[in-house]
């Protein structure tokens, strides 16, 4: 397995730097307490690299990116470039790097924290339990297919292909990961509609010769975003493509209570990128306020992808600790709300087994409420 020694990190925009900072303390916590040792090397990326070079994805931040073992992201986006008709996004820099890594498998975990599920919007003994892991393909499909207008500008196109071996290797993860949990894949697409779904499904049926032992069910997209919030409870794992596999995941947020607590992986051949499922909520900007909790967790799914189980754990344990406690920041509604930055340190001092003043830290920010 690869040594994790280098890390690119790249803020970004909005809420971005502000949950990286807590991000970057849990991770130098576990680099003390583990004797560990990091290289870390900031990166533009986003509105604040289009504002600074004119690129989204600057050529010195893709050069780094390529040279770590890893990269931290924390969000992009601005309201300043949020017109999609722009020529010039943040979002261009965001798909740039995924493909340029070769990140093809993107995880991302959603569960029902028992501590939280009275903060989901859905009734709780539906959710209670729910703990399931969609990989969503990350470089294919619509997303990266031929799209243009015709001259006279009356037809605009997309197009979703896939190669067979797109699909095989982000079949194989998938059944990998099921292997390692409750051995339940379901693929999710539209194949009764659609051709590239069809050779989806024939493709992933003959991977799934190689795990006879993962159930493989099916379900078509508008039915899967029913049942997602319906009966979570039945996903283990759950493969689909691109354009699939980005709707549902926020769908599927709703699960936990808050978009701010669900941490993500992308994972290719040689390269791996981990980040915040949420986005760079530019109200929140700058007032220490954000959840940096995905942030955090995206630290720990990296710690885990290189093996560092103990440190990725700790990292876990951290915030159950946090939730048990009710140390919450306030987009979970706790009576008293922590600051993001508040957040960070105690989730630092709990890693280093540190005792956590909660009383004072809350008397302290009680003012903010
Ligand atoms: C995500 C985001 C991105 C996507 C955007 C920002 C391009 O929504 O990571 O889910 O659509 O993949
Ligand atoms: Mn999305």
């Amino acid at each position: 397995m690869k040594k994790l020694e280098n890390i690119a990190v790249l803020a970004g925009d909005g809420i971005g730097p502000e949950v990286m900072a807590q991000g970057i303390k849990a991770l130098k916590a576990i680099e003390d307490k583990y004797n560990h040792k990091f290289v870390l090397t900031e990166g533009l990326m986003g509105g604040i690299a289009i504002d600074k070079t004119g690129d989204p994805l600057p050529e010195d931040t893709l050069e780094k990116a390529m040279a770590a073992d890893a990269v931290l992201l924390g969000a992009i986006g601005t309201p300043k470039y949020a017109d999609p008709t722009l020529k010039v996004r943040p979002e261009q820099g965001l798909l740039g790097l995924r493909k340029a890594l070769g990140l093809y498998a993107n995880i991302r975990p959603i569960k029902a924290y028992d501590k939280l599920v009275g903060l989901s919007p859905i009734k709780n003994d539906r959710i209670k339990g729910a703990d399931f892991i969609i990989y969503r393909e990350l470089i294919g499909g619509i997303y990266f297919g031929d799209s243009g207008r015709n001259a006279d500008n009356t037809m605009a196109f997309d197009t979703m292909t896939y190669q067979k071996f797109e699909i095989e290797r982000i079949a194989h993860a998938a059944f990998k990961t099921a292997m390692s949990r409750r051995k339940e894949l379901c693929l999710v697409d539209k194949a009764n509609v659609l051709e590239s779904s069809r050779f989806w499904r024939e493709t992933v049926d003959i991977v799934a010769r190689e795990y006879p032992e993962v159930n493989l069910s099916y379900l078509y997209i508008d039915n899967a975003t029913m049942q997602v919030i319906l009966n979570p409870t039945r996903f283990d794992v759950v493969l689909t493509a691109n354009l699939f596999g980005d709707i549902l995941s926020d769908e599927a947020s709703v699960i936990g209570g808050s978009l701010g607590l669900l941490p993500s992986a992308s994972i290719g051949e040689e390269r791996c990128l981990f980040e915040p499922v949420h986005g760079s909520y530019p109200e929140g900007a700058g007032k220490d306020i954000a959840n940096p909790t995905a942030m955090i967790l995206s630290v720990a799914m990296m710690f885990e992808h290189f093996g560092l189980h103990q440190e990725a754990k700790d990292i876990q344990d951290a915030i159950e600790t946090c939730m048990e406690k009710s140390i919450m920041t306030s987009d979970l509604g706790p009576e008293v709300a922590y600051s993001c930055s508040q957040f960070g340190d105690i989730v630092e001092s709990l890693i280093l087994g540190e005792e956590i003043k909660v009383n004072s830290v809350q008397q302290a920010n009680s003012s903010i409420i």
